[in-house]
């Protein structure tokens, strides 16, 4: 990388705070304050409108993959990057949330990549290897039901045909979503050449636990992420009136739903993992019938893949169990399932080190922590060497209106990318080393 004359250090936090203003309206429920950006919905296509306009401002070079993923490429022109080699290092997050989500899962990731160019920018340098910010489509997969659907469809982790098939709750299929925002499902897949041209993916995320704020840190470094997924488990019974049947005559599907929401808690703590139903449909939903169906979805992760799929297991026995003695059937259907992931060692320890020498750093380095919490990362991890900064979270509080970081912790999180692109991109530092690139 080569340097002109240094400009002063632009005002990290103040660019940090305009960021998520112009994003804090964009699909924000009014009564709730939360988020609600789905992938392919207004909200998100919104947020690709703010995310390219940022792109421009810097004159970088945008496109989107046939996924629909965005990629701002600084140092270089997408028509101008040779085939493969790898010379890439891109950086970046999603824009979509989780329903009521917070101002930051995500965005934050993709605004400090922005602000990290910034940083180099004003410190006169440009990269020798390219540096790109990227904007994953739907990771939190609220709309389709498939996490990280942007990725996984770049890194070949989920067929075309199954994924465009995917459909929302009014039976729009991803294909069709597409479309209508002017995209051509034909193109989703695999994206081979542009995963060849990726040396490098580091992904900056609010951390969501309080991991850092126990450990009294603004900025970690991830070590991996626990396997993870989600199960449709469908209960069938026999729709009946409320108001006259006994209750030895029921087949209700609600209270075959209810014990196995308890003992999925309960097998889940007893395993050192975790269990959620965060979503539940009833069919018909009425208040004085007995339902005909249930769907509930579980949200089970665990440390290790042995004991998720133990857990998952038991609890479709017993509520099989359960549904025997209540006249209900239990269905549970794999929606979307997260292998564990252990970021690459070789890239940590490079970022290890360049966090330990940043000027107030950690004497003893930055923490490094897993997660439970799934991230395009853990998808690129798999094709391209991956790796994850976390920024303090001191609430510990995510996928929620509550979820919030200190600007501090936010500039420091930036600071702390820009410290690493500068190390991955061949950067010459202000004190004339020359960082070798990473690979
Ligand atoms: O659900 C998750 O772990 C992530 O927020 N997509
Ligand atoms: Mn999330
Ligand atoms: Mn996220």
């Amino acid at each position: 990388m080569t340097r002109a004359g240094p400009a002063p250090e632009p005002d990290i936090a103040g660019r940090l705070r305009a960021g998520l203003a112009a994003l804090a309206g964009i699909g924000r429920d009014p009564t709730t304050g939360g988020y609600r950006r789905y992938g392919w919905t207004a909200a998100e296509l919104a947020c690709r409108e703010w995310f390219r306009a940022e792109a421009a401002v810097r004159g970088l070079d945008c496109r989107s993959d046939g996924n629909g993923n965005l990629w701002a490429l600084w140092g270089s022109s997408w028509a101008a990057l040779p085939d493969g080699g790898g010379d890439v290092v891109a950086t970046g997050s999603h824009l979509d949330s989780v329903p009521d989500g917070g101002a930051y899962d995500g965005p934050l990731g993709v605004l400090s990549a922005f602000l990290a160019v910034d940083l180099l920018r004003a410190r006169g340098m440009t990269p020798t290897r390219p540096i790109a910010v990227v904007a994953f489509v739907d990771e939190e997969g609220t709309r389709f039901g498939v996490s990280c659907l942007g990725s996984r469809l770049l890194c070949g982790a989920i067929e075309p045909d199954r994924a465009l098939a995917l459909t929302d709750a009014a039976g729009v299929s991803l294909a069709e979503a597409m479309r209508a925002a002017g995209a051509d499902p034909a193109t989703a897949g695999l994206d081979r050449a542009l995963l060849d041209r990726i040396g490098a993916f580091v992904e900056l995320h609010i951390e969501q636990g309080r991991g850092l704020a126990a450990l009294g840190g603004p900025v970690g470094l991830a070590t991996g992420i626990w396997p993870h997924g989600r199960w449709r488990c469908r209960f069938t019974g026999q729709a009946n009136h409320a108001g006259t049947t006994p209750l030895a005559d029921r087949c209700d599907p609600m209270l075959t739903f209810a014990n196995t929401v308890l003992s999925a808690r309960k097998k889940a703590r007893l395993a050192g993992a975790l269990a959620t139903f965060g979503r539940v449909s009833v069919t018909p939903n009425g208040t004085n019938a007995v339902p005909s169906s249930v769907d509930g979805w579980l949200d089970a992760r665990a440390a290790d893949e042995q004991t998720l799929h133990e857990l998952v297991a038991e609890v479709g026995r017993a509520a099989a169990e359960r549904g025997g003695r209540d006249g209900v059937t239990v269905a549970v259907t794999a929606e979307s399932v997260s292998a564990a992931v252990t970021f690459d060692a070789r890239l940590r320890t490079r970022l290890a080190g360049v966090l330990a020498d940043l000027p107030g750093g950690a004497p003893g380095g930055v923490p490094e922590l897993s997660t439970g919490a799934g991230h395009d990362a853990g998808i690129l991890a798999a094709l391209v060497p991956s790796a994850m900064l976390f920024v303090r979270n001191p609430t510990g509080v995510s996928h929620s209106p509550a979820e919030h970081a200190e600007d501090a912790d936010c500039v420091a999180g930036v600071h702390a990318l820009a410290a690493v692109l500068a190390d991955l991109a061949g950067l010459v530092d202000p004190a004339g080393a020359v960082h070798k690139a990473g690979r």
